[in-house]
């Protein structure tokens, strides 16, 4: 196992009900300026419940943070901020909204150009507001990090930041809050989190045993789980499993001493901001294929998921780990997530054009190895047409 420290600042209140506990957790006095995305938490009783919970508090709100949220959006609710003095910000939605109001909470302290936030991978970053979320979507696990993913749609640029500035102050996660969710995004925030485990879990072996059973743990929940969700949208238990499943899929925890990969997320963002596929989407064709393309590199790991997460002993190591792989696809399919770019009416002449993007943003050495370049994405991707 490698050397590690780990800390992680955002107080959780988990549970039905606990939107109410936002009363105690704003700062006396403090304008507040609620953010949320395209009207779903209107329709499902959300916003209604922090409104009760925010009685007597002055708090002004920033609709229409699309999904993959746009730069050009969050500019203006960055003007709101600073017209209005807003001193804290309370995000409400997914994963979108939680980023979205990150980059604002930092952009609106940022001594130059905002854009410079993600170009420089949130570096520069040396404050931002303080703020909080309401979560409405099990996926990203935004709520319980330092990272945040924003698109400036003029030119399709698609690129994340980290900061330790900008971990929510607190999170909410009332799993009752999901049982609105489209069945599409119920599979989308599924294999995001899935992914999320993956990404940190089929590398290389270090001998860290507790980070690989709790991200073999994480992988069952959402394996079992998933499904339920999908049959029964108001399954309370399914959705909190999920929901806490998806929160410490990428908290930091199973990240502790361990390599990381982050190829399929990186191919990913690419595709998302050139064609507008969802992200849970884009995992779903690049992962598999991933995997089928480095099987060799990642033989040990891909074994022990055959036979931890699959149960898979019988045959040779060769079929186990074929096996596995495509129990994999079809879990996805299974979610309702497509597996292959021509599912989404995409062909061979999206790969030169993920590569120059991948190009301009200098992501040409991926994966837990650094080895990943243009080439290899290119055969990547050959394999997820
Ligand atoms: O906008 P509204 O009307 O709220 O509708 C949203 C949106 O259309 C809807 N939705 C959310 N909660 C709902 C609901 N509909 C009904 N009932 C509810 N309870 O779902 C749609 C998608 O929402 P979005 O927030 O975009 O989804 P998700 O949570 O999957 O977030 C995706 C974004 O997060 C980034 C992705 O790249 C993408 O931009 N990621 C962020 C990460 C992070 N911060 O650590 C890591 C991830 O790998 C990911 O990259
Ligand atoms: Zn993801």
């Amino acid at each position: 196992m490698n050397n590690f420290s780990y800390h992680n600042t955002t107080r959780i209140h988990f549970g039905q009900g606990q939107i109410a506990k936002i009363r105690d957790e704003i700062p006396a006095g403090a304008r507040v300026l609620i953010t949320y995305g395209g009207g779903s938490i209107k329709k499902n009783g959300v916003l209604d419940q922090v409104h009760a919970a925010l009685g007597g508090v002055t708090y002004f709100e920033f609709g229409g943070i699309e999904p993959n949220p746009h730069f050009e959006t969050l500019m203006k609710a960055v003007e709101l901020v600073r017209q209005e003095k807003i001193d804290f910000i309370l995000a409400v939605g997914g994963g979108s909204v939680i980023d979205g109001t990150k980059f604002i909470a930092a952009a609106a302290l940022y001594p130059a150009d905002p854009w410079e936030i993600v170009q420089t991978y949130g570096a520069k970053v040396t404050q931002a507001l303080p703020f909080g979320s309401v979560l409405t979507l099990a996926a990203t696990g935004s709520e319980m990090n330092n990272g945040a993913v924003v698109t400036r749609a003029a030119t399709q640029d698609k690129l994340f930041f980290f900061s330790d500035h900008v971990y929510p102050k607190f999170s909410v996660l009332d799993p009752a809050t999901t049982f609105s969710l489209p069945a599409r995004q119920t599979g989308n925030g599924v294999v995001d989190a899935f992914v999320h485990v993956v990404e940190q879990y089929v590398t290389y072996p270090v001998n860290a045993k507790v980070q690989d059973r709790f991200a073999e743990s994480l992988l069952l929940t959402l394996l079992e789980e998933g499904p339920k969700a999908l049959a029964n949208a108001s399954d309370y238990d399914a959705r909190a499993n999920l929901m806490w499943a998806a929160t410490m899929a990428l908290n930091g925890l199973i990240a502790t001493g361990v390599p990381a990969d982050w190829a399929t997320h990186l191919i990913g963002q690419e595709i998302t901001g050139l064609y507008g596929l969802d992200h849970g989407q884009t995992l779903a064709v690049v992962q598999p294929a991933a995997w089928m393309f480095r099987k060799a590199e990642k033989r040990e790991k891909l074994l022990q998921y055959a036979e931890r997460v699959w149960g898979l002993t019988a045959g040779t190591e060769d079929a186990r780990i074929d096996a596995a792989i495509e129990n994999t696809r079809q879990f996805f399919e299974k979610m309702g997530v497509k597996t292959r770019l021509s599912d989404y009416g995409l062909d061979r002449s999206v790969i030169p054009a993920v590569i120059q993007k991948l190009n301009e943003h200098g992501h040409v050495k991926l994966g837990e190895h650094a080895n990943i370049t243009p080439a290899e994405v290119s055969s990547i991707l050959e394999l997820a047409l």
